[in-house]
């Protein structure tokens, strides 16, 4: 059987191993930098591989993301021709998504950034109550993680739509598509929340001229990736009062640099990456029967589009 490469700068071998094993016996599973001959290797798990990490490697049959976004395997200029690009798809990662989304949401919603800064000052003050229905929720992506962020936060009352590239029918979600839709997407927007995957299309999608078409006030919550929101543009709205708040879980660099404006902005929290983190157990069962799959020279699931880069 041809090798299974793991590289990972993310997580510890040891889970994946000890779950990939007692689904596939026999797994010849290989860390990092200890992979013996590189043409042994058929398989590709790996999350932030650096340049140049598939040389030799001329059996290579499939490069699978250690998570859902697949920004970092089209990050390498010579990615193998030929190699399926797959990801991880997880339930579970969805469901913790959502959860993540829900609390930025209700934060914002329940004037959380105003009543902490309260406490800070010991005063006890009261603010008009919101309303749920008229409060606008506004999902870019309504993918695997977006659609159900996107209904967990309608099944609240909220007033939810979706941005995504293609027409949705999402109950309780109203559906805008294409860059025709963007603009009127984001002028019903209160509460903007990003989980788009990372391609050229969607680089610095959040700019001063996005921003400036959210209504006065309004909130951004970035949970897709760093390098979608123009984070200069982002500091002059929150400081000019245009944007109110932001809830951020990634970064263009990450870790978030020690001198970076955001550690100390009243009006931004900062989440290291953690809003849907990958889980071996739970991802398992598709990663060993993708590894079966493409052993066996059949069709894998979860593939990713070369072409769309998503
Ligand atoms: P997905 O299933 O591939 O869904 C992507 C969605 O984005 C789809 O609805 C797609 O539209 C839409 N989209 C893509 N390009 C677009 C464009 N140019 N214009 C409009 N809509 C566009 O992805 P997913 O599994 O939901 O994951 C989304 C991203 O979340 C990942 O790529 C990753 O960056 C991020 N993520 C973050 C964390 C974290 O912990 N922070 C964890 C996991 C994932 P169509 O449906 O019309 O194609
Ligand atoms: C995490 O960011 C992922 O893409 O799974």
């Amino acid at each position: 059987m041809p090798a299974v490469l793991f590289r990972t700068d993310n997580d510890s071998p040891d889970q994946w191993r000890e779950a990939l094993t007692k689904r596939i016996p026999d797994l010849d599973f290989r860390v990092w930098p200890d992979i013996g001959d590189p043409e042994d290797i058929g398989f590709a798990l790996v999350w932030k591989a650096p340049a140049g990490a598939y040389q030799g490697m001329t059996n290579l049959k499939a490069i699978c993301s250690l998570g859902q976004g697949v920004d970092h395997i089209f990050a390498e200029p010579n990615l193998p021709e030929g190699a399926h690009i797959l990801r991880i798809v997880d339930p579970w990662m969805a469901q913790a998504m959502a959860e993540w989304v829900l609390l930025q949401v209700l934060r914002f919603h329940r004037q959380g950034m105003e009543y902490e800064q309260f406490q800070r000052e010991k005063r006890w003050a009261k603010l008009p109550a919101p309303e749920t229905s008229t409060r606008r929720i506004g999902i870019l992506g309504l993918g695997a993680l977006g659609a159900q962020a996107a209904t967990t936060i309608a099944a609240l009352g909220f007033d939810v739509a979706g941005w995504s590239r293609t027409r949705k029918e999402i109950e309780g979600v109203r559906s805008f598509a294409g860059e025709a839709e963007f603009d009127a997407f984001l002028a019903r927007t209160d509460i903007l929340c990003c989980l788009l995957p990372l391609t050229p299309e969607t680089t610095d999608i959040i700019d001063a001229g996005t921003l400036a078409k959210l209504p006065k006030g309004a909130f951004v919550v970035n949970s897709g990736r760093g390098a979608q929101l123009v984070e200069e543009d982002l500091l002059a709205a929150l400081d000019n009062g245009h944007i109110a708040g932001a809830a951020l879980d990634v970064f263009r660099t990450e870790p978030l640099p020690a001198d970076h404006p955001f550690w100390d902005h009243p009006k931004v929290q900062v989440w290291p990456h953690v809003s849907a983190q990958t889980n071996a157990e739970s991802g398992a069962d598709q990663v060993a029967e993708n590894i079966r799959r493409i052993f066996a020279g059949e069709q894998p699931v979860n593939t990713v589009s070369r072409e769309r880069k998503y």
